[in-house]
């Protein structure tokens, strides 16, 4: 077989900065060894997230001069509302500046102090939303992701007899809506089948209560199932992703993922009274329900974007890419989640630094040797993301330590993944001098955007 080529060449070029250790060490350390403190100017390869990381395309460029900057009833704004309808199928459609403003609204306006919202993995942003509100947000995943060096396929899947479970002993009334992300973010940028939604859409049925997407990597968790699931072979992408949809009673998106955009997002739904409640609390914090935060230009780079987030060759590439790194570093031995997920490569910070514990925070340490050694910026998805410090200074660690290296969409190119390859071998190396770190300051929410460490 041919190398799977990037399906695009580049018109415009923007320079890396090239540092060198010594000035990385002097940057970590006025960084609080957190590196979302870094200034980006000071990152080489920046895998810190792939969200709204991405490169637009000529026709997104092209349709973005098209951008109907009307507040109501632009232009940009049926143009983006076809698409997202054509690709969902539902209903109503609200554009927001991002997924969390999604989130934010389906949370303020559905849940109170007490309830209950099941997902397969909650991402950060979503869990942070749900307790603001006073509502519990509890992971689900499915027990054969558990083993995170296992092969199995489709380890996003929800855990069915957990949630009906969970239904059994609080009651339905108790959950006012279900969410499934897709793919998995948290647990690994890992796909949910079709199969496993439609059990879950079933069982969720019988009591009535809604299901929700996480749509983030709709596209890319559209590709796992054409690739993986029995019968899909062949299925275009749009026909699988519209199936996804119509097992959902609504959605949350971040356009900064799938849309190929680099701001953006939408909340969608069936139900015209959860509508009606979405576009007041729309208009109050976002905007009019035609633009929701967003420029018209915005909405035509989303609209042009998702389609192309469905494109074969685009997708066929783009996992090449994550495929790539995974083989190479699974071949050196280097502990990583396994199989690779749509949109990262999740190191094992755990299995890199047996010499330490989740209290040693051993993401932080593996996100700062890579920074150090070769400018290559990853995210700690561990204890300091997911744990949680009580009143007294106690840690509660999170049920595992993975540090993210997110692919931003059309990005970079094969010699920078092994550039990559190169830095994570050269720590992998040397991991025994990785040290453990201690919090010096942290925030009451998120903590990982804010918090200050020092190595102990
Ligand atoms: N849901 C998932 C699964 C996400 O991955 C994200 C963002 C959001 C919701 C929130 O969207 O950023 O537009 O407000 N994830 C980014 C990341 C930040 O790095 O994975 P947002």
């Amino acid at each position: 077989m041919r190398t799977i080529i990037e399906p695009f060449r580049i018109k415009m070029t923007e320079a890396l900065p090239i540092t060198t250790r010594a000035q990385r060490a002097e940057r970590l350390a006025a960084a609080h060894y957190n590196l979302f403190l870094l200034d980006a100017d000071d990152v080489t390869i920046d895998l810190l997230t792939d969200s709204g990381t991405g490169a637009m395309s000529d026709r997104q460029w092209a349709a973005m001069m098209q951008g109907d900057e009307s507040y109501a009833g632009s232009r940009s704004w049926r143009r983006f509302e076809e698409t997202v309808r054509e690709i969902t199928g539902f209903s109503h459609i609200f554009p927001t500046h991002q997924g969390r403003a999604a989130e934010r609204i389906l949370a303020a306006t559905r849940l109170k102090p007490g309830d209950i919202v099941p997902n397969n993995s909650h991402f950060d942003t979503t869990r942070a939303n749900i307790e603001y509100v006073g509502a519990t947000a509890v992971d689900l995943p499915t027990p054969k992701s558990r083993d995170i060096h296992s092969d199995e396929r489709f380890k996003g899947d929800m855990d069915v007899e957990a949630l009906a479970r969970l239904i059994e002993r609080e009651g339905a009334a108790a959950i006012p809506f279900c969410m499934i992300t897709a793919t998995n973010n948290a647990g690994g940028g890992q796909p949910v089948s079709l199969r496993n939604m439609r059990e879950v859409r079933a069982l969720l049925a019988r009591h009535g209560i809604p299901l929700l997407l996480d749509a983030c990597r709709f596209a890319e968790n559209a590709y796992f199932v054409q690739q993986w699931e029995e019968g899909q072979a062949g299925r275009p992408l749009l026909d699988i992703a519209q199936e996804m949809f119509s097992l959902c009673d609504g959605a949350t998106m971040s356009a900064k993922k799938d849309g190929l955009a680099n701001i953006g997002g939408f909340l969608a739904c069936n139900d015209a009274r959860w509508a009606e409640d979405f576009r007041n609390l729309l208009i109050l914090t976002e905007g009019f329900p035609t633009y929701g935060g967003l420029a018209g230009r915005d909405l035509e780079a989303i609209a042009v974007g998702l389609m192309e987030a469905l494109e074969e060759e685009y997708q066929r590439y783009r996992h090449a890419t994550v495929e790539y790194l995974a083989s190479r570093l699974i071949a050196r031995g280097a502990p990583i989640v396994r199989p690779a997920g749509g949109h990262a490569v999740f190191l094992d910070a755990a299995g890199f630094c047996p010499h330490l514990a989740p209290a040693d925070f051993p993401g932080v340490g593996l996100v700062n040797a890579l920074y150090r050694d070769g400018g290559v910026r990853g995210v700690e998805l561990g204890s300091v993301m997911f744990g949680r410090s009580g009143a007294d200074g106690s840690e509660t660690p999170a049920p595992r330590e993975l540090v993210r290296l997110a692919f931003p969409r059309r990005v970079y190119t094969q010699s920078h993944f092994d550039y990559v390859i190169e830095t994570i071998e050269s720590v992998f190396a040397d991991r025994a001098a990785i040290p453990a770190y201690r919090i010096v300051w942290q925030a009451p929410f998120l903590r990982h955007f804010t918090a200050r460490f020092a190595p102990a």
